[in-house]
This record gives C-alpha cells, sequence and structure tokens, in this order.
C-alpha cells in the first residue's frame, strides 16, 4: 500500500501518519525519539559507552544508595549541584549520564554539557597561543560558564599545574558567582581534592553541591570476571 513507509532503525512497515523525520531518515515515532535522545546525548558529549545508562538498571546497593537516591531527586529545588565522589568503577560517570539521560526525556530546558575534566583542560590549552584557534577557546569556556548544567567528570584527575588549578578555579567561582548547576564526579573526596585544588575551589564546590559518596566495587572488573567465565563456559 502506497501510504506505508519502513522506519529505518527497526525495518517495520507503518502508516505515514506515524512518520517521524530525523535527519534525513524515516522513522517510526518510537525509534525517532531513540535517536532524538541519542543525538541529544551525543551532542552534549556524553561519552557514547554512557548512552544507554539508566537508573534502571544501575545496581543499588547499600553503599551507593545514599548517592543514587540524591541523583534520582536531580535536579533539587534549591538549584545545588551534585558532587559524586569514590572508587573508581562504582558508577559516578553511570549516574551522571543517568541524570542526563532523563532531563532530555522530560524535554528539561537544559543546556547540557559534559566535559572529562582533564580532556577538558587539554583542549583549552591546546588552543592557547594559536592564534587561530582562540575562538574554539573561548567557546569551550564560554560554554563551561553558561552551559545551565554542566558536568565535569573526574575532576581531581588533571594534573594540578598552577595553570590547571587557575582555570578550573575560574569557571568554578563564575558558576558559583552565577548560581549555575554543576555536577562533579571524582575519585577524591572534598578534602583529598582540598590537597589538588585548593581550598578556594573546593570551598565554592561544597557551597554548590551536594556530596555523596558513590562507595563498591570496581563493576568493570565485576564485569569483566563474568564475561571471561561466559566465554571460557558458553551456555
Ligand atoms: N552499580 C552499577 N550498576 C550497573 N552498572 C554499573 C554500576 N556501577 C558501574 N556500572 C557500569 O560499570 C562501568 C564503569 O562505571 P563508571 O560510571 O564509568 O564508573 P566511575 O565513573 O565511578 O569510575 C560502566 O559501564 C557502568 O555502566
Ligand atoms: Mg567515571
Ligand atoms: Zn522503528
Amino acid at each position: 500500500m502506497s501510504d506505508l513507509f519502513k522506519c529505518c532503525m527497526c525495518k517495520k512497515e507503518f502508516p505515514s501518519s506515524e512518520r517521524r523525520y530525523y535527519g534525513r531518515e524515516d522513522y517510526c515515532s518510537e525509534c525517532g525519539a531513540k535517536a532524538e535522545l541519542l543525538s541529544l546525548l551525543s551532542r552534549a558529549g556524553i561519552p557514547r559507552k554512557f548512552w544507554g545508562c539508566k537508573h534502571e538498571n544501575y545496581i543499588v546497593s547499600n553503599e551507593n544508595k545514599t548517592a543514587y537516591d540524591y541523583t534520582l531527586k536531580f535536579p533539587f529545588q534549591d538549584k545545588s549541584g551534585l558532587y559524586l565522589y569514590g572508587p573508581i568503577g562504582t558508577g559516578k560517570t553511570h549516574l551522571a549520564s543517568a541524570i542526563t539521560r532523563k532531563l532530555f526525556q522530560k524535554n528539561c530546558k537544559y543546556n547540557i554539557k559534559f566535559y572529562s575534566c582533564p580532556y577538558f583542560l587539554d583542549t583549552i590549552r591546546k588552543s592557547y597561543g594559536n592564534e587561530y584557534n582562540n575562538r574554539d577557546e573561548d567557546d569551550v569556556l564560554y560554554e563551561a560558564e553558561n552551559s545551565s548544567l554542566l558536568i565535569l567528570d573526574d575532576i581531581g584527575s588533571e594534573r594540578a599545574t598552577d595553570w590547571a588549578i587557575e582555570t578550573l578555579f575560574k569557571i568554578i567561582n563564575f558558576r558559583y558567582e552565577h548560581c549555575s548547576v554543576t555536577i562533579f564526579t571524582s575519585n577524591l573526596n572534598p578534602d583529598e581534592l582540598h590537597n589538588n585544588l585548593g581550598e578556594r575551589t573546593v570551598s565554592r564546590i561544597i557551597g554548590m553541591c551536594n556530596c555523596c559518596c558513590v562507595g563498591g566495587s570496581d563493576y568493570r572488573i565485576i564485569q569483566n570476571q563474568k564475561r571471561m567465565d561466559a566465554t571460557a563456559n558458553p551456555k
């Protein structure tokens, strides 16, 4: 029948009334919504590995329950941010990505930017001294300062040079003064971060965030063992 079309993702046929264009492709409404969400996550800078991270596929334990509950309640009424800290592999980036996904699904009017902190500083640093690139640097800084939700992943894992300390201070102070919402993840608790970034930056982070420990074991090691077991003993 002429008024049927084929969805480019699920390959099923649908009446044209359910057609949704996205980019240059034809989608059914369900796949169109999925494609749009992935595109939003990608544009926000969420790494591909975390596009599927949701609250629903996060395993909650005693060690991460408090942090998990806070992430469920985000955004907070008082516009405070979150500082998620804990050992490697406990799902801090997972939870920050799950928040982003939920905000996009709810059509929240947040302009969200996710940066891995060492990579973020590298991007800014590399553009210094390159006259053709100054705009890029300005763009990254502009976005970091002006996005309505900034996620700085793995703060404290960057090399603590004077320049890095000063650059992070300026961005965090700007967001503090403008009451902008920021989510941080870190392997360091606020006391430990102090050694890297100093009192004035950490004091502002504490002033603007709910700080929660995401405890537990390294999920990557648990998954690795499961994968190796499954490969050794296929069903
Ligand atoms: N509690 C959990 N439940 C489900 N998946 C998890 C959990 N913790 C971690 N993961 C998964 O393990 C991997 C590592 O988590 P990640 O968020 O990168 O850890 P972190 O940022 O704390 O180092 C990711 O693929 C993530 O989806
Ligand atoms: Mg992480
Ligand atoms: Zn489809």
